[in-house]
């Protein structure tokens, strides 16, 4: 049995999530967990919230909580939009967890015993009436380029101007206002990265199966003199920084979060007894990493984590394979939560069931570029693949075996050319969608699945049972039989996309696996079976979205 670790880039904690969240990480690795587990490898799914940083401290701020109540909030709100939406961690962890401040303190220790941890003196922003170090985005002020009253300290919204503090005309802070901000040396930890480039470089080049725009993505990163990073911060939530003279800071978020990858599977291994997390990440040769992540967390990913990880000098796991993902954007725009432009995951699942977000958004996943949402696609294009095709084609049949054969699986009939025809070229069609979901090919698998549902329907379309019933029983009998396991087949293979139309189908057949086995052995047996099998009455498997609720949805996100 393979084993096969997976974890999704750790959403930050503040505020829900929109839809480019969702396809940038966290649903593709779902997909790839869950077809991991349908061909039987022993899958650790792994998140957490991202629960430190100035985000958390912001969105608590804004929310008029202390930040460990906010975080709490936040963290039942999102784990509560994941669990709707289907995906299936193994466990959804939090980086404010006592693992991850054991662990991420522990790192610092041994890189700082391996000598790769310096001490240097920063100027920073200092308000006195905060009495607190100011970080960037907590300065406001007048951008110099362009003008506009509201920039932050590492950025002006407006225009777009990347920014440092002490460029702002008129500076003030975000928490106060107070305007008698000075310029203070403060003493940080800086992790000497710039050391670490040869074995950074060695390790990526031992890997394969990356995108090629992750692998020049890291390379870029590693080519250009590495610089050496600031891990911590002058902040008061975090994880505290151990060493004398640093009381009042905290790690850097970067520097923590994916250190939450591990932390998270310690939480999950406290959950349940005869569970070792350390047969996950420590000495572990025989597991098969794969992380998930938008284009922007590949510098941390590729350079800072592994860095932490190989510059530890122990045996922890570094990922096999990074997935990584372009953006998608909105109605030709950027999704933005600053914004609120887009479609947030909770306000998604009011209007819709999961899987028709869950489809589209896999069938047209950014992978080799950044892909545009529309309201009139996303309709244009369910309706036909999960109404029109999969919904069709189930219901059509099930139908007909209860008008016909008691809705029972029909006995009696011996398969002909056309089933042996169907029967090989599934096979061929099942081995190549097997291989697309081998290689992380996430919209080339959900086309291959639609395939699938096509070639399904052009069957019973050519062998119609229901004119065959009326001068051959025992032909028609053949048909249904044959019809009713493939739809059987059909949302097996589905599961991993849309994982509730297809228990709600398997549930027909009488089927309550949790995790329904990826078809297995010689195809024309398995669509000649089962004879005798009940199968119960389904309504419409897919509700076509009507003309009306489509003006209501593009009006409701502004398309
Ligand atoms: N919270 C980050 C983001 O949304 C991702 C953190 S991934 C981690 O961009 F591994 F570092 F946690
Ligand atoms: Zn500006």
């Amino acid at each position: 049995m393979t084993k096969i670790l997976i974890t999704s880039a750790l959403p930050y904690v503040n505020g829900v999530k929109h839809l480019g969240n969702l396809i940038g990480s966290l649903l593709p690795a779902d997909v790839h967990a869950r077809f991991r587990r349908q061909v039987g490898d022993d899958v650790l799914f792994i998140c957490a919230t991202d629960e430190h940083g100035t985000p958390a401290e912001l969105g608590a701020l804004a929310a008029g909580q202390d930040v460990r109540t906010f975080c709490d909030a936040q963290h039942d709100i999102q784990a509560g939009i994941y669990r709707r939406f289907n995906l299936s961690f193994d466990h959804f962890g939090r980086t404010s967890s006592l693992h991850n401040h054991a662990l991420t303190q522990h790192f610092c220790r041994r890189l700082d015993a391996a000598g790769l941890i310096e001490a240097r003196n920063v100027q920073q922003v200092y308000s006195p009436a905060d009495r607190r170090f100011l970080p960037d985005r907590y300065v406001l002020g007048t951008c110099p380029h362009c003008g506009d009253g509201g920039a932050r300290g590492d950025q002006c919204d407006h225009c777009g101007a990347l920014l440092d503090p002490p460029e702002l005309i008129d500076p003030r802070s975000a928490l106060s206002g107070d305007r008698t901000l000075e310029i203070r040396d403060s003493r940080h930890l800086f992790l000497r990265q710039s050391q670490l480039t040869a074995k950074l470089n060695a390790w990526i080049d031992g890997r394969t199966g990356w995108p090629p725009f992750v692998v020049s993505t890291a390379k870029s990163w590693l080519t250009a003199d590495l610089r050496d990073r600031c891990i911590t911060r002058d902040l008061a939530w975090g994880i505290p920084v151990p060493r004398d003279g640093f009381d009042g800071k905290v790690f850097y978020v970067w520097f923590d979060a994916p250190i939450g990858y591990i932390a998270a599977t310690q939480e999950w291994a406290d959950a349940a007894p005869g569970r070792d997390w350390r047969t996950w990440w420590w000495r572990a040769d025989d597991v098969s990493y794969i992380q998930f992540l938008g284009k922007d967390n590949i510098p941390f990913h590729t350079v800072s984590f592994p860095a932490t990880l190989l510059g530890s000098g122990e045996p922890w796991k570094a990922a096999d394979v990074i997935k990584g993902f372009h953006w998608l954007n909105y109605e030709g725009g950027k999704f933005s939560t600053s914004r609120n432009r887009g479609i947030f995951t909770d306000a998604a699942l009011e209007e819709l069931p999961a899987d028709l977000w869950r489809w589209w958004l896999i069938a047209n996943a950014p992978e080799s570029a950044d892909t545009d949402f529309g309201i009139t696609r996303f309709v244009a294009d369910v309706n036909k693949d999960l109404a029109d095709i999969f919904g069709n084609l189930v219901n059509r049949i099930i139908s007909f075996a209860h008008r016909a054969f008691d809705g029972s699986i029909p006995a009696g009939g011996t398969p002909g050319d056309a089933e042996r025809r169907l029967a090989d070229e599934l096979e061929l069609r099942i081995a190549a969608l097997r291989r697309q979901h081998e290689a992380l090919e996430f919209r080339a698998a959900a086309a291959a699945t639609r395939a699938i549902w096509d070639i399904a329907n052009a069957y019973l379309q050519h062998a119609a049972p229901w004119t065959a019933i009326k001068t051959d029983p025992a032909r028609a009998a053949v048909v249904t039989r044959t019809g009713l396991n493939l739809v059987h087949v059909c949302a097996t293979l589905a599961w991993s996309i849309v994982p509730g139309l297809s228990d709600r189908v398997r549930g027909a057949f009488g089927c309550s696996d949790a995790v329904p086995r990826w078809p297995a052995g010689p195809l024309a047996a398995l669509l000649d079976g089962e004879a005798g099998r009940a199968i119960e009455k389904l309504g419409p498997l897919v509700e076509k979205i009507t003309p009306e609720r489509a003006g209501h949805l593009a009006a409701r996100f502004g398309a």
